[in-house]
């Protein structure tokens, strides 16, 4: 049986690999429909650079909706710096001819998930949770709808990426991710802590550029221009390639490993605001929220990556 997917993502290099892995799986996922959200470059962008990889790999059949602008409660922060000006910089992609749909990606969530049957939809979480926030905030009902989250955010141990305590989809939006993590839906997070594993080395890079068809070279592109700010930053052999765990980890949970416990969103404290503070030695009694996920196998996540990216135009 497929998984029906409804991705949150704002494209960003990353997330393209991780949409793109994802479409390279078609008989595992159902893609109902991408939400394109605010966060690594605006709203206008995010949009574009969705309709973008869709074209690319020629699944203008899914679509695209349009998200809120901006975050619940503070102003928009974008990574630029790390993804270029249009977000997807690194491949020269053509415009897109396709447009997104009319209906906000908030009513989309909020529609679909009321017609479909209960249990029956994942959540795939590349982004800031704005939308899917302010979907349970209208609609409450939608939650025990939901069959899970998968979610790329957060960091413990590995710290933070944006700020020295919060990674940046939390960061981007807290009051989102709050909401999300205290709904009770079933919650699994792919933080730092496992995508700082997932370094993406010339030997990796040179693997997805021999791919050889146009999604693998574009992958390869994009890598190589957003992985220049973090092999700076860190000094690693390679940059962490986040989105892609979230799919991993739908498709071969068996490569990672982590535990239930309580994870918490810094929502008050301007020196920590956004910061996941997750109780991996159960020291409180707080619930156990979320399947925190700690730890991965490089060698595999990119052998299943590129086994995905083969599979496209
Ligand atoms: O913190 C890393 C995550 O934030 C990545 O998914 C990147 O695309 C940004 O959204």
């Amino acid at each position: 049986m497929k998984r029906k997917l409804i991705i949150l993502t704002d494209p960003g290099q990353d997330q393209a690999a991780a949409i793109l892995m994802i479409l390279g799986a078609p008989e595992e996922f159902d893609v109902i429909g991408l939400v394109a959200t605010a966060g690594n470059i605006g709203l206008d962008h995010t949009i574009r650079n969705c309709l973008k990889l869709l074209e690319l790999a020629e699944r203008t059949d899914i679509p695209v909706y349009s998200g809120c602008p901006r975050p619940i409660l503070r102003d928009l922060v974008m990574a630029e710096h790390v993804h270029g000006p249009t977000g997807l910089d690194g491949p020269d992609l053509p415009e897109p001819v396709t447009k997104p749909a009319a209906e906000h990606g908030v009513e989309f969530l909020i529609r679909t998930l009321r017609e479909s049957p209960t249990g029956q939809i994942t959540i795939c979480s590349l982004s800031p949770l704005t939308n899917l926030a302010m979907a349970l905030v209208q609609a409450p009902d939608i939650a025990p709808r939901i069959k899970e989250i998968v979610a790329m955010a957060g960091a413990y141990f590995e710290v933070g990426n944006i700020t020295p305590t919060a990674e940046f989809n939390v960061y981007v939006d807290p009051e989102a991710a709050d909401i999300v993590f205290r709904s009770g839906i079933p919650l699994t997070l792919l933080p730092l802590d496992v995508t700082h594993q997932m370094l993406t080395t010339p030997d990796r890079l040179s693997a997805m550029r021999g791919i050889q068809n146009r999604c693998g070279v574009a992958v390869a592109e994009m890598l190589e221009f957003s992985q220049e700010f973090d092999l700076e930053k860190y000094g690693w052999d390679g940059a962490p390639l986040h989105g892609p765990c979230v799919p991993a980890f739908l498709l071969r949970p068996e490569l990672f490993e982590g535990r239930l416990a309580s994870v918490v969103v810094e929502t008050g404290s301007p020196l920590t605001m956004g910061m996941t503070v997750a109780d991996w030695w159960n020291i409180t009694d707080r619930p156990k929220n979320a399947f925190y996920v700690r730890d991965g196998d490089p060698e595999a996540y990119y052998r299943l990556l590129q086994e995905c990216l083969v599979r496209l135009p």
